[in-house]
């Protein structure tokens, strides 16, 4: 515990909807970003389409990341592909004067089932964390349709030998609990601002692999950390941005930061 699921070293880095600190969140360009520099992870939210579509947003309304207007859960996904999700953050950002910009394709509205063919295709080991965003709504139909999209891939009833790469949080108890009984080897991580009395010794509820506290969690509370791990827990933290918050999450050995900007905190990472 304390080592880096893939890396081996120091908290693993998870992508936090992509490279999202300098491309738009959640584009296939802020994915293929965050996996250039190296990132041990990739984490987005998923969301229903009128259509029974999962799509990577975070928000309910998609004012705040594309031309659009509207509740996504009332549109289609040929609506949805149809609005610009780039043109609101600047593409140029901390790329070089040489660097292309990423083509349109690049910045639309991306399916769970694009973002696990990318996973799938990155050529080396990745790890996918996804959120299931407000799931009380659909009375178990987001978890039914992850569980048959990350089924196409091998990935919620993993072969005997084999790992899936992907791990699914929530704050929801509810919706781990759907995902424990429809896909009982699938890892989960109960996301968490703060921890409820009966788990502060560490323990999670039956079947929550993972433990997501937030940074201010585990800046208030360090000692969290090691409880979770004498429970055979590991530990995902959100959303680390700054040097000395990297530090301190590897300081008092968290298992991944889940981070805006990638880059960054390897970058602070590998520093001695
Ligand atoms: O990784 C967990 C974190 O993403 C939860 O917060 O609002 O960014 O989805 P939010
Ligand atoms: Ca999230």
């Amino acid at each position: 515990m304390g080592q880096s699921f893939l890396r081996g070293k120091g908290p693993a880095v998870v992508a936090h909807r992509g490279a999202s600190e300098v491309s738009p969140e959640h584009t296939l360009a802020a994915y293929r970003r965050a996996v250039e520099a190296g990132a041990d992870g990739l984490e987005c939210d998923i969301r229903l389409t009128s259509d029974g579509h999962l799509v990577c947003v975070h928000d309910r309304r998609i004012e705040r990341t594309s031309n659009g207007r509207g509740v996504l859960s009332t549109m289609s996904l040929e609506e949805l592909k149809s609005f610009d999700w780039g043109s609101w953050k600047n593409p140029w950002a901390e790329l070089d004067d040489e660097a292309e910009l990423p083509s349109p394709d690049l910045l639309t509205v991306l399916t769970l089932d694009e973002l696990l063919a990318t996973v799938r295709d990155a050529g080396r080991p990745l790890e996918l964390a996804i959120e299931t965003k407000h799931p009380t709504r659909y009375a178990g139909l987001v978890e039914r349709r992850l569980v048959e999209a990350l089924d196409r891939y091998g990935w919620a009833h993993p072969k005997v030998g084999t790992e899936s790469p992907v791990r699914v949080m929530s704050f929801s108890w509810l919706s781990l609990r759907r995902l424990r009984v429809m896909a009982p080897g699938l890892r989960t991580v109960l996301l968490m601002d703060r921890v409820p009395l009966r788990f502060r010794d560490g323990s999670l509820p039956t079947g929550v692999s993972c433990a997501g506290p937030s940074l201010e969690l585990v800046t208030a509370h360090p000692e969290y950390v090691d409880r979770a791990h004498k429970h055979g827990h590991q530990v995902y933290v959100w959303t680390v941005n700054d040097a000395p918050d990297v530090h301190h999450c590897r300081d008092i050995g968290v298992d991944a930061i889940i981070s805006d900007h990638p880059e960054a905190a390897l970058r602070t990472l590998a520093e001695p």
